[in-house]
Parts: structure tokens; C-alpha cells; sequence
């Protein structure tokens, strides 16, 4: 083995290795091929250019990570080194909560807010997901040509609002809907653009639009929690109760804009995440025929009818198998970022202060080194317990360390739900299959088009 292909440790194999050249840019740096299809630049990178490719963003520095021990170095062995500022940079919607937050009092929010998403206390929620879906799959007959994202969007937001917040966020859909789009738009202009380095208050038109979709959805948000508190937050067992009850050691509780702050990271981190795994499934199944009569076939043995429950999940492997498979060829956190906040290195090489460190789990969920056929959507190969046979962090949908998403186990019951529920009530078409929806990376990967489906009952 040549330097050029320096491989760094044996275990997992295949080892890493770091590549002698890098991909050359010009005066700023990558930032054409970064802002216009970032998911290509990052898989040439990764597949010519080795485990560890150095890029630059204007005068940011950054570095690609594409190994699963790489990425163990960056997410858990030197998880103090890097931090979450990027995240920060890009949206101040998220204010100081947990997605974002950092330090002593990112693990003290964590740790009041993990009993909420323990599995007993979500497989409790599964009959508000069910009866929230069923609603909302009710009204289908009457117009049967659906934007499947949009409608799952809607769903999924609902869930949220029900199930962690007690709250029938159904009246304010539309609302809700308008400013994220707004949101989602300023923040695709932005990703990877020179425009990141600049705060949000500098009071640009893109800047100003994105401030005044942030104070509508605040006006919801505070108004409910003045709701709550209202009516007394001990009455009721949910996540909000729980940010209102808490107390420091000197008795203090949160205020209203650290309570603010969580429920919008919440909202902000459950519903789209969900709701885009659930669409590109029927995206995959509509492309993947034998796939999906399999599923169904799965479906009508254990349940046929019969509404889904938690308890449900592992009589249904193939549909578990269907919603790994999506994560894994349609990551929706398509990629997770850190800030350098010291001088330091990743397998051996040396990493500079305020550096952006990214890795990808789209880059690393198609490596053909862990994934045979990596382009093609197979749910059976996750049959015989390929996720334990894997090094970790080779299928990381939900990141990983101590940063690993909190829903997790909330996500994957809904998605199982969702897509059986479906599956139940209709046969799903996509009006137009010639013409294919592509992902499109914003902050979760987004489907280019409206994803326009014909449903018919079964
Ligand atoms: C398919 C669905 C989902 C996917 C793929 C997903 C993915 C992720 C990933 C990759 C991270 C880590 C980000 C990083 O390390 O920078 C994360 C963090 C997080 N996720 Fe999820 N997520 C999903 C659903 C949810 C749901 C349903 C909720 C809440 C109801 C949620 C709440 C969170 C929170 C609060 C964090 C921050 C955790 C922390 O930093 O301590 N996610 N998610």
C-alpha cells in the first residue's frame, strides 16, 4: 500500500483510506459544486478522493469524513472538539434549544427531556399516530390525486403537536405550512452559499422574510404555552408539562423563551424528518413493484384490516425492512456538521480550529464497500440481522454519540405506521412515473417536485 493510500486502522473493514491529492478549487474555494449538488460533490469526493477530503468554502475550511471509524473519531471518541456552531449559524429559529444548544446545559435539557421519549411512554402514543392518520386518510375518497408530502407533512406536524404537546395544531395547517416553507427556502439559498457567513439580523430581503415567519410561528408557539399554563401544565403527562414543570436547583423554572425554544426544535425536528422517510418509501415502492406486493402481502397476513399497534412492530419485519431501506438510500438528515472549536485531528490528521466537519450519511449509506448493489432498493437485505453485522456508523439515519437523535424510537414507530396504514386503505401511483423525483438537499432531503400520487381503495 502506497502513502497515497494511507489506510488508518483495521477494524471495521475495510480500513480507511486517506487519499495523497484533494479536489482542487478555484478562488472561493468548492462553492459552485457545494451550493448546486453538494450530494455529488460529496460522493466523487468520497469515492475518488478517499475517507478524509479537505474543501473549502470561501474562507471556511472544510473537511468530509465518508469512514465508519472516522466518523466514531468525530461523533463519540473526540466529540468535545467539535461542536454544533454551523448548525447555529444557519437559523437562529432554533434559538438555544436542543438541536442546537451545546455544553452543561444541552445535557441538562437532555436529560429532562429523555424520560418523554423512553419506548414505553412511545409505544403509548401509537393510538393518537393511528387515530390522527386515520382521520386524515378518511378524507382521501373524496380527492383521490394527493401531493403525498404535503399530505404527510400534515400529518406528521399533527402527530407532534398531539402527542409530545397535547395540542390540535389542525386549525393553524395552513399557517404553519407557509412560514416553513419560507424558512425551507432561506435556508436552501443559504446552504453552502457565502450568504451562511452572514448573521441572520443583517436585515437582507431573504433575512427580513425568514425573521417574520419565525415571529409568526413564535406567536403560535407562546400562545400555547401561555395556554398551558393557563390551565394548570401539571394536569396532563406530555413533553410540554414536563418543560413546564421543571425546576433548577435554585427552584427556577424555564421561561417561556427556553420552553419556546425546545417546542420549536421539537416541531422543527419531528414532523419533516418523518414525514419525508414516509414519502420517499412510497416513492421506492411505486418504483419497486415486488418490494411493495411483498409488503402488502406482510401486512394483510399479520393485520389485515385491523388498525396497527406498537406491539405490532415486530410481527411486521418486512415493513421495518422497508423503512431501514428508505433511511438508507434517503437519509432525510442527509448530512450532520460540526464546528472544530480546537485544533485537533481525525485518524491521525490534523483538523484546524473553526474547520466544518461534515459527514454524510447519504455518502455513507451507497458505499459499496458496506453495501452490496448500494443503488438498489432491496428491504430484504437487512434480513439476518445485517445492522448488527455492519461497523457501526456504516447506517446511521439518526446520527450518533451522545448528539444521536432523541426520536428515534418515535420516528420509526410512526413510519411503520404510517406506511401500514396506508398500505391498508390504498393502492398509491405516481401520476407521473416517467418523470422522476430527485432528492434536493436543503436541511433534510427534499423531493424536487410535489410528489403527485393517484390513490384508489383497495
Ligand atoms: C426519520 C426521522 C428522523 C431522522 C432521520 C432524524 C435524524 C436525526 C439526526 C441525524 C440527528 C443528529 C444530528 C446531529 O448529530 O447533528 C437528530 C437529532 C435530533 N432529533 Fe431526530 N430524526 C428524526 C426524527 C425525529 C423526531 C420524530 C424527533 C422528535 C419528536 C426528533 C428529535 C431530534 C432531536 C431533539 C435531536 C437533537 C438531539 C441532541 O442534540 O441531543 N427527531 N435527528
Amino acid at each position: 500500500m502506497s502513502a497515497a493510500h494511507r489506510p488508518w486502522r483495521t477494524d471495521p473493514h475495510p480500513p480507511a483510506w486517506i487519499g495523497a491529492t484533494q479536489p482542487r478549487g478555484g478562488v472561493l474555494g468548492h462553492l459552485a459544486e457545494l451550493h448546486h449538488d453538494p450530494l455529488g460533490l460529496f460522493t466523487r469526493c468520497a469515492r475518488e478522493y478517499g475517507d478524509l477530503v479537505r474543501l473549502r468554502l470561501g474562507p471556511t475550511r472544510m473537511v468530509l469524513v465518508s469512514h465508519p471509524a472516522l466518523v466514531e473519531d468525530v461523533l463519540v471518541t473526540r466529540h468535545h472538539h467539535f461542536h454544533k456552531n454551523l448548525n447555529r449559524r444557519l437559523g437562529s429559529a432554533l434559538g438555544n434549544g436542543l438541536l442546537v444548544s451545546e455544553g452543561s446545559y444541552w445535557l441538562r435539557q437532555r436529560r429532562m427531556m429523555q424520560p418523554a421519549f423512553h419506548r414505553q411512554r412511545i409505544d403509548s402514543l401509537a393510538e393518537t399516530m393511528v387515530s390522527v392518520t386515520k382521520r386524515a386518510l378518511d378524507g382521501w375518497h373524496a380527492n383521490p390525486v394527493r401531493d403525498l408530502y404535503l399530505d404527510m407533512t400534515d400529518v406528521s406536524l399533527q402527530i407532534v403537536a398531539r402527542t409530545l404537546f397535547g395540542i390540535d395544531v389542525s386549525p393553524d395547517l395552513q399557517r404553519i405550512r407557509q412560514s416553513s416553507q419560507v424558512m425551507t427556502d432561506h435556508l436552501r439559498s443559504r446552504l453552502f452559499s457565502l450568504a451562511m457567513l452572514l448573521p441572520d439580523n443583517v436585515p437582507t430581503p431573504g433575512n427580513l422574510r425568514y425573521a417574520a415567519a419565525i415571529r409568526d410561528l413564535d406567536r403560535l408557539v407562546y400562545r400555547l404555552i401561555a395556554e398551558r399554563r393557563a390551565i394548570g401544565h401539571d394536569r396532563q403527562n406530555d413533553l410540554l408539562s414536563t418543560l413546564l414543570q421543571d425546576r433548577d436547583a435554585d427552584g427556577q423554572g424555564l421561561t417561556d423563551r427556553q420552553v419556546r425554544d425546545e417546542v420549536f426544535t421539537m416541531m422543527s425536528a419531528g414532523y419533516d424528518t418523518t414525514a419525508l422517510a414516509v414519502t420517499w418509501a412510497w416513492v421506492l415502492l411505486s418504483q419497486y413493484p415486488e418490494a411493495e406486493a411483498r409488503m402488502r402481502a406482510e401486512i394483510d397476513a399479520v393485520l389485515g384490516n385491523a388498525p396497527p399497534s406498537a406491539a405490532d412492530l415486530p410481527r411486521l419485519p418486512y415493513v421495518g425492512s422497508v423503512v431501514a431501506e428508505t433511511l438508507r438510500l434517503y437519509p432525510s438528515a442527509w448530512a450532520i456538521a460540526r464546528e472544530a472549536v480546537c485544533d485537533t485531528q481525525i485518524a491521525g490528521e490534523p483538523v484546524a480550529k473553526k474547520s466544518t466537519v461534515l459527514v454524510s450519511p447519504w455518502v455513507l449509506h451507497r458505499d459499496p464497500r458496506f453495501f452490496e448493489q448500494p443503488a438498489a432498493f432491496r428491504p430484504e437485505r437487512w434480513a439476518d440481522a445485517l445492522a448488527q453485522r455492519l461497523p457501526r456508523f456504516a447506517y446511521m439515519p439518526f446520527g450518533g454519540g451522545p448528539r444521536i437523535c432523541l426520536g428515534s424510537t418515535f420516528a420509526q414507530l410512526e413510519i411503520v405506521l404510517l406506511v401500514t396504514l396506508l398500505a391498508q386503505r390504498f393502492r398509491v401511483e405516481l401520476t407521473d412515473p416517467t418523470h422522476p423525483v430527485e432528492p434536493i438537499p436543503v436541511l433534510t432531503l427534499q423531493p424536487s417536485r410535489p410528489v403527485q400520487v393517484a390513490v384508489s381503495a383497495r
